[in-house]
């Protein structure tokens, strides 16, 4: 991870011009997500080497030339774009993972919907600890309550958000939960049923039990109703956070996916403990995670890095995408050994498969 830990060998020139991107990047960003919306950038991706006129795009987009004209010089400047003979726009590289990548759309609308009003309270968040960008969309402690009374793009963008990332590990990790055969698998932080509605196809014998707020629960046990599997889940709404909280008993395997990374360590330490009170020795926990120290590319620890304060602004104050070191400490401390530990799963999750420490009596 050099990129991450040495000092970045550029020139004071381009040091100052990487300046003057961060300077003006919520300009660019806004110029970049009206360029998408107007489908400017759709258009100049459509017609290829061809590229479009100012005028054309005018017309195409039902803007002004004035218009087309001050979001491209700015959109060429970012390499978005390149301006062939004074007149002709044509899309560049960056702009093709622009309108197309669905990694890049994923962020780019969750940036735009979900998080960028509320950035603009990050320095309150940080210092009081608190989700403080989370006004912007009206009065709860966490975001996870609101989840489904957000306004509908919102709501469309964080989950599209949540399950572009899991979607993609799921197929990867199905075979190594399924290895010992379990009867019946725990989802905790269950959200709107994919995993569950997974496992339910992976292994028609499975049963699931799944915990989560209430609000969430109601949307996955009907998603689950659709496929017609009803009878082969039990829901169990539970605040994990809640000095009561109790772990479900008598599953095989427990299941927490992108789920711890939703509290702060002294909370995680908490709810591994709960966890750990209900599991036998026979019981494997297992915890799929992104870290930042475990990316095998720089894209992918800026993401996670830029994660992080969505969840200090507007999910919870206080956590974040951790270092896996720091979360291995917590695991153990909770009275747990990490069995299995795999990187690289889908667009860069870590799979920890844990057991509980059966020397550890207290
Ligand atoms: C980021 S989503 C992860 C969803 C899913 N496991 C996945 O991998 O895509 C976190 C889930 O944890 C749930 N959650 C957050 N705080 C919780 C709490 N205090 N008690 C129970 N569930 C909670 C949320 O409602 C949400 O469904």
């Amino acid at each position: 991870m050099d990129y991450y830990s040495k000092p970045k060998d550029i020139s004071a020139l381009d040091a100052k011009l990487e300046a003057q991107k961060i300077a003006f990047s919520p300009i660019a960003f806004q110029a970049v997500m009206t360029l998408l919306r107007t489908d400017i950038l759709k258009y100049l991706s459509d017609t290829g080497e061809q590229g479009a006129t100012a005028k054309q795009l005018a017309e195409q987009s039902k803007i002004s030339e004035y218009g087309v004209k001050v979001l491209l010089d700015m959109a060429a400047s970012m390499g978005v774009v390149w301006i062939e003979n004074d007149d002709t726009f044509r899309l560049d590289k960056i702009g093709h993972f622009i309108v197309n990548d669905k990694l890049t759309l994923a962020n780019i609308n969750f940036t735009q919907d979900v998080c960028y009003q509320g950035m603009f309270h990050l320095e309150e968040a940080i210092r009081s600890g608190k989700p403080s960008g989370l006004k912007v969309f009206g009065d709860w402690p966490t975001i996870y309550p609101a989840l489904t009374s957000l306004p509908d793009n919102v709501k469309k963008s964080w989950f599209e958000f949540d399950h572009f990332y899991s979607d993609h590990s799921f197929p990867e990790v199905l075979p190594i939960i399924f290895e010992d055969k379990p009867n019946c698998i725990l989802d905790v932080g269950g959200n709107t049923g994919k995993w569950t509605l997974a496992c339910l196809n992976f292994d028609t014998d499975v049963h699931m039990a799944i915990m989560d707020l209430p609000q969430q629960l109601t949307v996955l046990q009907g998603n689950v109703a659709e496929q017609g599997m009803s009878e082969r889940i039990e829901v169990h709404p539970t605040d994990l956070l809640a000095a009561d909280a109790q772990f479900y008993q008598g599953a095989d395997v427990i299941w927490m996916s992108q789920f711890l990374d939703c509290f702060s360590q002294e909370q995680i330490l908490d709810i591994l403990k709960g966890a750990v009170n209900v599991m036998t020795q026979d019981t494997s926990l297992f915890i799929m995670e992104t870290y930042c120290d475990r990316q095998r590319y720089e894209a992918a620890t800026y993401c996670i890095n830029a994660t992080s304060l969505y969840f200090t602004a507007l999910a919870n104050g206080d956590s974040r995408m951790y270092h896996s070191g720091d979360f291995i400490k917590l695991i153990q401390k909770a009275g747990l050994y990490v069995e299995k530990d795999i990187d690289d799963i889908g667009l860069g999750h870590t799979l920890f498969k844990c057991r509980k420490n059966m020397r550890i009596t207290d």
